[in-house]
């Protein structure tokens, strides 16, 4: 039989190397990799030579299913970021920092599940029973069906999940946690941690529960992250969240059954979370719309419509070269705003250090925020406020020009019903409702914008009672 080799494996995302070293290609994070045993994990056995395969019976497409595939948890938040419910048979992976919510949001899961009559088990690793207890007293889940149980160990969860009745969702509260005598690598290892969830993923597939998996987000790499077995699981959630702020965003990364852009949003109580139907209500609550550098980006998740406020600092630098810090959006994509701002509008900002900061702590990927932040941009280094009742979106391209962007028409519903009377989207969407009261303003390219904003600026000076 071969010898044994040893591989380097980097916990953060599961790299395989042939030596040590400090940092990992991979992912680029620093003294992540450690040794690990071949043998363990995915792919090979414990070191056996390979028996001969046992066919197994080729089924079609078509078919019985025996019930209906989904539970819903009837917290629409959850059940939205999920794509419906949690699907029978499937594993989900609810990744995210520590002490961001994981545990409490699952807690309220099963409990609002086992009121509606279905058999949960919840299976924590990290606390023990009266911890649990303590917290289920805290959110109101104590009176409830839901089964608890404090274990690591792999083989003995799989024998008390597999004993008496199936149940219809287990949670395991987290992966890392998970043992298995199996796989000989320490406890937190990827070795451990895959082989782990790979025997609670074949446990959901054969007896049709539903599967949730915890998994903390590790920075310092002692312990193997929820990214090495994403590829493994049906769907991947991360609950994100700022500290200093109390609201949650549950973001679908993954989903073989449903869509991926959808979020949940979430507030932390001193009565844990509670779900926040109208997003936009609470990231505009604090808005000073006075001051200069603050422009309302009319978004979307998914299909629901999301208004932020983006924040930008325009001011002449001390330092050699000008800082550039951006919290919340894209840093490589506000260097190309400011070169087409500087290539095609004569705006100069090689000597200004520009901060851009989205308001609430949340995170925007859409690029039809550019012109949210272009607005934002001009506005700060010109001083002036833009109109408070004016809303932002488009897409802008290398040549100046603004790009239509999709669900122009939900955008505009959504800033419409938020008090927005004003807004400045592109010039070619399609979709404008018309005949509404707003005024929608068109912008055909960068240099439009900056005129306008000059524009409107200069009539609010003139009447400012008007705001
Ligand atoms: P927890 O669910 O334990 O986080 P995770 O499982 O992701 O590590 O939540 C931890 C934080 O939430 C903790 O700092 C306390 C806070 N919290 C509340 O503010 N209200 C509550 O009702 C609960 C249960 C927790
Ligand atoms: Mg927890």
């Amino acid at each position: 039989m071969a010898k044994p080799k040893t591989q380097f494996v980097c916990q953060n995302c599961g790299t395989v190397h042939n030596r040590w070293a400090g940092k990992c290609d991979g992912c680029g994070e620093w003294n992540t990799i450690i040794e690990d045993d071949q043998m363990g994990g995915i792919g090979g056995g414990p070191g056996k030579m390979p028996k001969k395969g046992r066919a197994v019976a080729l089924t079609t497409l078509s078919g019985e299913t025996e019930e209906a595939p989904r539970i819903h948890t009837g917290i629409s938040e959850l059940d939205r970021a999920t794509g419906g419910g949690f699907v029978r048979g499937s594993a989900v992976l609810v990744g995210g920092d520590p002490g961001i919510g994981k545990s409490t949001l699952l807690m309220q899961a099963a409990a609002a599940l086992s009121r509606r009559g279905h058999r949960i088990i919840y299976v924590s690793g990290e606390e023990a029973v009266a911890q649990v207890r303590l917290r289920a007293q805290r959110l109101d889940a104590a009176n409830t069906e839901v089964l608890l149980a404090a274990e690591t160990n792999v083989e003995d969860i799989l024998a008390t999940i597999g004993d008496g009745k199936r149940p219809d969702l287990v949670i395991i509260d987290s992966i890392q946690t998970l043992w298995s005598d199996t796989a000989d690598s320490a406890p937190g290892t990827v070795t451990q941690v895959r082989t782990g969830v790979q025997a609670m993923i074949r446990f959901a597939k054969q007896t049709g529960a539903a599967m949730v998996l915890v998994g903390h987000v590790t920075k310092e790499g002692q312990i193997a992250g929820p990214r090495v077995v994403e590829h493994m699981v049906d769907a991947v959630l991360y609950f994100e969240g700022d500290r200093g702020h109390h609201y949650r965003i549950l973001r679908t990364v993954k989903n073989r059954f449903g869509p991926t852009d959808e979020i949940g949003v979430f507030e932390m109580s001193d009565k844990g979370l509670r779900e926040v139907t109208n997003p936009s209500e609470l990231f505009l609550g604090e808005r000073n719309s006075k001051s200069p550098g603050a422009a309302v980006f009319a978004g979307m998740e998914g299909t629901r419509p999301v208004l932020v406020e983006v924040q930008a600092l325009v001011a002449p630098t001390s330092l050699g070269t000008p800082r550039r810090a951006v919290v919340g959006w894209d840093s490589s994509r506000l260097s190309m705003i400011l070169a087409v701002l500087e290539a095609h509008c004569g705006v100069k900002l090689g000597q200004h250090d520009v901060y851009l900061n989205v308001a609430g702590g949340y995170r925007i990927t859409e690029p039809a925020a550019d012109l949210a932040v272009a607005s934002a941009l001009v506005s700060s280094l010109a001083g002036l406020a833009l109109p408070a009742d004016c809303v932002y979106f488009g897409e802008i391209s290398l040549s100046g020009a603004v790009r239509p962007v999709s669900q122009t028409a939900q955008r505009l519903k959504e800033a419409e019903k938020l008090g927005f009377a004003g807004a400045m989207l592109p010039a070619t969407s399609a979709e404008v409702p018309k005949g509404a009261n707003g005024r929608w303003a068109t912008i055909e390219d960068l240099p439009d914008l900056v005129s306008r904003i000059a524009g409107s600026a200069s009539r609010l000076r003139q009447t400012p009672e008007d705001d």
